[in-house]
């Protein structure tokens, strides 16, 4: 059954990791899955990536970054995300939507009516099924970034305050929303919380119900 399950939180929370774990133990679990992220994910994608990801010397007003964010957001999701929910397959997406809530509203101050209106026409309405977020404190999120030895990109270089208030954004719309969302501590064993991941994922799949279902019978 095909899902969409969106990873989200601050700087440093560990996605990308938690992706590589959850995605093993779902095809263990005999899922097709698809690993993919935003913004990238695509060759138009990577190459908007890295325009706005190089702390360079280019100038982006929030404005374009969000136009940015959403113009790499509507190449993905017409040719990866449709097409792999299309063939029943789960896609595990590194970033979405929320992102753009987070950093360009909370953390830069665009109206979220705009964004919101800006996300429905590049993702022509798609939602996730389910979104992750991985909690850490922003101070946190950021040192273990400096920490793991990767470049600090152009948002990671920007505020505290910044990092703060994208924090802040994803805790409240998690407690408001939690039959999308699913709040873990990132600070926890890796393995464990993969565990805990992967069991959500299979539960909403009904993979977990099926396959007890076959246990039973089998018995
Ligand atoms: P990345 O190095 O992938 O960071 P992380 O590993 O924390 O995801 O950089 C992506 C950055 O882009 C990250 O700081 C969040 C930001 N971003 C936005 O500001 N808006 C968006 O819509 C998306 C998808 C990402």
């Amino acid at each position: 059954m095909s899902l969409l399950v969106t990873f989200e939180g601050p700087d440093g929370a560990g996605k990308s990791t938690q992706i590589q774990l959850v995605a093993r133990r779902l095809e263990a679990n005999g899922l097709s899955v698809v690993k993919t992220r935003e913004p990238g994910g695509t060759p138009l994608g990577e190459r908007v990536r890295a325009v706005l990801l190089d702390p360079g010397d280019c100038a982006i007003v929030p404005r374009a970054e969000a136009l940015l964010m959403a113009a790499a957001r509507a190449q993905h999701v017409a040719d990866v995300i449709m097409p792999a929910l299309s063939d029943g397959r789960v896609v595990l997406c590194d970033r979405f939507s929320d992102s753009t809530l987070a950093y360009q509203g909370a953390g830069r101050g665009l109206p979220t009516e705009n964004l919101n209106m800006l996300q429905a026409f590049a993702t022509d309405g798609l939602q996730p099924d389910l979104t992750i977020l991985l909690d850490i404190s922003a101070e946190n999120g950021l040192e273990r970034r400096r920490s793991s030895g990767t470049p600090m990109n152009r948002l990671d270089q920007d505020s505290l305050a910044f990092h703060e208030r994208v924090r802040e954004w994803y805790v409240q719309e998690a407690k408001a929303h939690p039959e999308r969302w699913v709040l873990l501590e990132a600070g926890r064993a890796q393995d464990d919380l993969a565990d805990e991941i992967c069991q959500v994922i299979l539960d909403r799949s009904g993979q977990a119900a099926a396959r007890a279902d076959a246990n039973r019978k089998s018995e």
